[in-house]
């Protein structure tokens, strides 16, 4: 925020004005552009009244909102010189070069807002709604300022999975109207995924009388259940769809405040509950068995096909978004109509017929003006040739996406998923694992570095996503979002120049009384207690900076530091994923230290975690080594685990030794439990 503060402010004038009236709110999130304060404020009478310079339903609309927001205003059919707001939509583009963009002027005579469109002139008014002190609410005002905005990304997002878990149209409106005061301007509805169907279609109602309901209220429920499907009319059915008139109304009241609605029809993969009740889409023919359309068989594009039209009849945005994540793809191989169409479009293996089916749904969304937008797996075997990728692995798809000419928006797992736990895991409700602070949102930069400044432009923004696995309840779920979208809304719309994240803490703390005062549950970010105590500083022991020989490797994806990982006195925090743990799943740890000549130790140990949702267990057994020569090693312990398997976590458990010897090497050894795929990680070797 570039702030102007007057020269001269007499301390006697601050004494009258902090006397007669209670301290204006000051600031804005996401910080503006430009905020330049002025001396006086406007206060709000019932003679106060509203000018907007264009006729018609968004006049309406936007005399309503400010009614509802602020109190009652009189029309005028003329510009306000006193007591007045005027909207002032411009034609002149000039001004307001970027779109969205807006200035708000408030004096002590009057409120002007003025953009070249009504994104703009929307954001205006949230900025105005931000600044106006509602602590007196028979007589408000709004300190004067002079604020000039415009949105750093054009594509502001907040997706929301209501597949897991389903979430009625009130609860969705009252995120759309939180997005609305943050600018933020995508919304990315996850309608459909295995967990349960959400979209009426009127072609296909198995997809709501049945795959919508399941017997199990939780995800967590189903998931470790039969993950079955069940009638509506079942005692014991949960779940839910929106009916398409409900489906118009939500893109109705997001269109109003600027929102565009992007639904999300998962494909191939992600589909158990569409194959369930169509069980002829899949390769097995018969239900429960694959969660992949089959892909040879016309009749699923067919299916696809007849989806999306009714999708598109609903939702009028430029994008939609086709899923494409995570596919299993294991059917096809042994599909003869997969392999049959492999073999007749002269497909090499089962990445290149997932791009096969993608392509064709793009073409088919392009001959109806639409665009494909998908996760990042849509790279695999081929991007189609109009695709935009979200990239949620990491930054690598968007990446490659706008080096190959594509638009990306970003929304990496380690910095935009809000199912990860926001505070000390042993504090908080059962979330999905991993571990994403306020702060870690707040500094993410969506553009990566290492792009030109065409590749730059093609990043049109990010996202944050609300996977609803671990969130049961609204309340729950609101819990996860605020107020980490604040802090990805900052990111989204600030300009970097403009960021600070102490002075952002504060606003997000006085903001959180608002959200609550609104009747949002935030996480109470005041009583946060932080990262993992040991991680915050360096350690030292007798092996810092001490050389590490690996005998098995570590995991290309979790090198963390690389070789220095053991011993640089770093301990990993919260997180297997905050480049801090080493990782270790198709081979055991198995180090050698040189401690580079002999020495007395008492103390050998390292830490392990347990968090079994990303598939992250403790080790089954742990063995330390020591020897003076390198040749001849000599076991001081060997331990084998006690932990219990099925304990989610994430917990951290430490393996040593202690007692008294001298070596000069140090061999520590930890194997994996006996499950396919299972992780270990660790962060540090600590010899004392
Ligand atoms: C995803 O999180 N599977 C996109």
């Amino acid at each position: 925020m570039k702030t102007i503060h007057p020269l001269f402010f007499p301390f006697f004038v601050l004494l009258v004005i902090g006397c007669a009236s209670p301290k204006a709110k000051d600031s804005i999130i996401p910080e503006p552009q430009s905020m330049i304060p002025q001396k006086g404020s406007f206060r709000f009478n019932k003679q106060t009244r509203l000018y907007v310079n264009f006729q018609g339903e968004r006049q309406q609309f936007l005399t309503h909102y400010l009614e509802a927001a602020i109190q009652p205003l009189t029309e005028s059919l003329e510009p306000l010189e006193n007591n007045g707001i005027n909207l002032l939509l411009t034609t002149n583009r000039s001004d307001f070069p970027v779109g969205e963009s807006y200035q708000l002027e408030i004096t002590s005579a009057r409120i002007s807002i003025t953009a070249a469109d009504e994104a703009g002139l929307f954001y205006g008014i949230q900025s105005l709604l931000q600044v106006i002190d509602s602590t007196t609410p028979d007589t408000p005002s709004a300190q004067a300022v002079l604020i000039n905005d415009a949105p750093r990304f054009p594509y502001r997002g907040i997706h929301l999975d209501v597949s897991r878990h389903f979430f009625d149209t009130a609860f969705v409106k009252k995120q759309l109207d939180a997005m609305a005061r943050y600018k933020l301007n995508r919304f990315h509805w996850h309608l459909t995924d295995g967990a349960g169907w959400r979209l009426e279609i009127k072609k296909y109602p198995l997809l709501t009388e049945i795959a919508a309901w399941r017997p199990y209220k939780s995800w967590k429920e189903w998931w470790n259940g039969d993950r079955s499907y069940g009638a509506k009319e079942d005692s014991i059915a949960h779940g839910g769809f929106y009916t398409q008139e409900e489906v118009k109304e939500m893109v109705t009241y997001a269109q109003e405040r600027s929102i565009t609605v992007i639904p999300e029809i998962e494909m191939p993969g992600h589909s158990e509950e569409v194959l369930a009740v169509y069980p002829q889409l899949s390769c097995a023919g018969q239900p429960y068995i694959n969660s992949d359309f089959c892909i040879g068989n016309e009749e699923t594009f067919t299916f696809l096909e007849n989806v999306l039209t009714e999708v598109m009849e609903l939702f009028p945005s430029e994008y939609i978004h086709i899923g494409g994540d995570e596919a299993a793809k294991t059917g096809w191989e042994t599909c003869p109509k997969c392999r049959a169409r492999m073999k007749q479009e002269g497909l090499t293996d089962v990445d290149e017929l997932q791009s096969y089916m993608i392509h064709r749904i793009e073409k088919f969304l392009n001959s109806h003006g639409r665009h494909l937008l998908g996760w990042d797996e849509i790279l695999e075997g081929g991007l189609a040739p109009h695709a935009t990728v979200m990239s949620w692995r990491g930054e690598a798809g968007g990446i490659a996406a706008v080096k190959s000419g594509h638009k990306a928006i970003m929304t990496p797992g380690e910095f935009c998923y809000f199912d990860a736990y926001q505070d000390a895991p042993a504090n908080q409700p059962e979330a999905i694992g991993g571990y994403l602070p306020l702060k870690k949102v707040y500094e993410y930069n969506p553009i990566p570095n290492g792009l030109n400044p065409e590749e730059e432009k093609l990043i049109l923004g990010v996202q944050g996503n609300v996977w609803t696995e671990y969130m049961p309840s609204p309340e729950h779920t609101e819990y996860m979002i605020y107020p980490r979208l604040l802090a990805l809304a900052e990111g989204a719309w600030s300009a970097p120049e403009n960021k600070s994240w102490p002075a952002f803490r504060n606003k997000a703390l006085e903001e959180i009384k608002t959200l609550q005062a609104k009747g949002y549950h935030p996480f109470d970010l005041k009583n946060e207690e932080g990262d993992r105590p040991s991680s915050l500083t360096q350690g030292t022991h007798l092996a810092l900076d001490k050389k590490v020989v690996y005998h098995q490797p570590f995991a290309e994806q979790y090198p963390a530091a690389g070789e220095l990982t053991l011993t640089d006195g770093w301990m990993g925090g919260w997180s297997y994923q905050d480049h801090r743990w080493q990782g270790f799943s198709k081979n055991p740890l198995e180090v050698t230290i040189d401690l580079g000549g002999l020495t007395p130790i008492h103390e050998i140990s390292a830490t392990f975690m347990q968090n079994i949702g990303p598939w992250v267990w403790i080790p089954k057994e742990v063995t330390i080594q020591v020897s003076a020569d390198e040749d001849n090693f000599r076991e001081l312990i060997r331990i084998q685990s006690e932990v219990p398997q099925d304990v989610k976590g994430p917990f951290y458990t430490n393996f040593g030794w202690k007692g008294t010897t001298e070596a000069r090497f140090i061999r520590y050894t930890a194997h994996p439990i006996d499950k396919a795929g299972a992780w270990i990680f660790t962060d540090e070797i600590v010899v004392k």
